[in-house]
């Protein structure tokens, strides 16, 4: 009986069958809300998130690391998405810097960790932030590799986000709606309106697992459409057995291995 280390079967880069191939390992940087990490983990990644806070999600509890990212982003990643904070960072707190006492200093130390989420030892890497001030922009080094707006992932709203990206394609829009109201405005007052208003909207984190989830696989050879793991008994032991589904030449299938370690296919409708 083969002992499989991984229930997804996928293909090397030769395009053979290949059951060994892992499941891609994201980390979402900097994230209470669960929202990107929840999103990767339905289209059946290895996503875990990693904030200062408790995880907001049910799923936090086995899928969230509480504590200093800087503890884990030196592990080996596939993809890191970071969204660190941007108070000191962005141009709308600017007009601080040479007034509050201290500001300076924190600015310099939030432009540090912002660099070390970019230098994260992953193959793919998005740092998201608000547009920059230039003392920022100074020490980040970077400029920024695109802006994107809510409005244009199903959400009337507007809200200038920056991502700097590394060996990622750009996010392409996926809904555009009227509504050109500010996200300010729309949250109703009260304690948890500034955590309220940095969380990433659902529709952009839908649109980063969609197309840089796609993006990861397609590197890898993986061109699973949608590799959600469902319960599959083999056919000979009746034990539960390791699939995924792909597309092949335009059809849906699942391929699933029985315990012989055999690949057997059979059409979905
Ligand atoms: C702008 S918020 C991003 C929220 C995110 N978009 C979400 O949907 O949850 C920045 C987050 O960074 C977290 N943070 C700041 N420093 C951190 C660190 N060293 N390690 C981990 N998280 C940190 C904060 O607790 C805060 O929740």
């Amino acid at each position: 009986m083969i002992k499989f280390q991984t229930n997804i079967v996928g293909r090397n880069k030769a395009g053979e069958r290949d059951c060994k191939v892992r499941q891609k390992r994201i980390l979402v940087a900097c994230e209470f809300s669960g929202r990107v990490r929840d999103a990767f983990l339905d289209r059946g990644f290895d996503a875990i998130s990693c904030d200062l806070r408790p995880s907001d999600s049910d799923r936090g509890k086995s899928r969230h690391y509480q504590g200093n990212v800087l503890d884990i982003i030196g592990d080996e990643w596939d993809l890191v998405i970071a969204h660190p904070e941007c108070t000191y960072l962005c141009n709308s707190g600017v007009r601080w810097l040479h007034t509050q006492p201290g500001r300076w200093m924190k600015m310099i130390q939030a432009a540090m960790f912002f660099r070390m989420c970019l230098e994260a030892n992953a193959a793919h890497v998005c740092v998201e932030n608000p547009i920059p001030h230039c003392y920022a922009m100074e020490i980040i080094e970077e400029p920024y590799s695109q802006i994107i707006q809510p409005w244009q992932y199903g959400h009337g709203e507007t809200k200038a986000t920056c991502f700097w990206l590394r060996n990622l394609p750009q996010l392409q829009p996926t809904n555009v709606v009227p509504g050109r109201e500010g996200r300010i405005h729309r949250l109703p007052p009260g304690p948890n309106r500034s955590k309220l208003r940095s969380m990433t909207y659902e529709g952009v984190a839908l649109a980063f697992a969609d197309q840089w989830g796609a993006h990861l696989n397609k590197e890898s050879g993986f061109t699973s459409a949608n590799n959600k793991r469902v319960q599959l008994l083999c056919d000979s032991c009746k034990r539960r057995v390791p699939f995924c589904h792909w597309y092949d030449d335009g059809q849906r299938i699942v391929r699933y291995l029985t315990c012989d370690g055999f690949s057997a296919t059979e059409p979905v409708l």
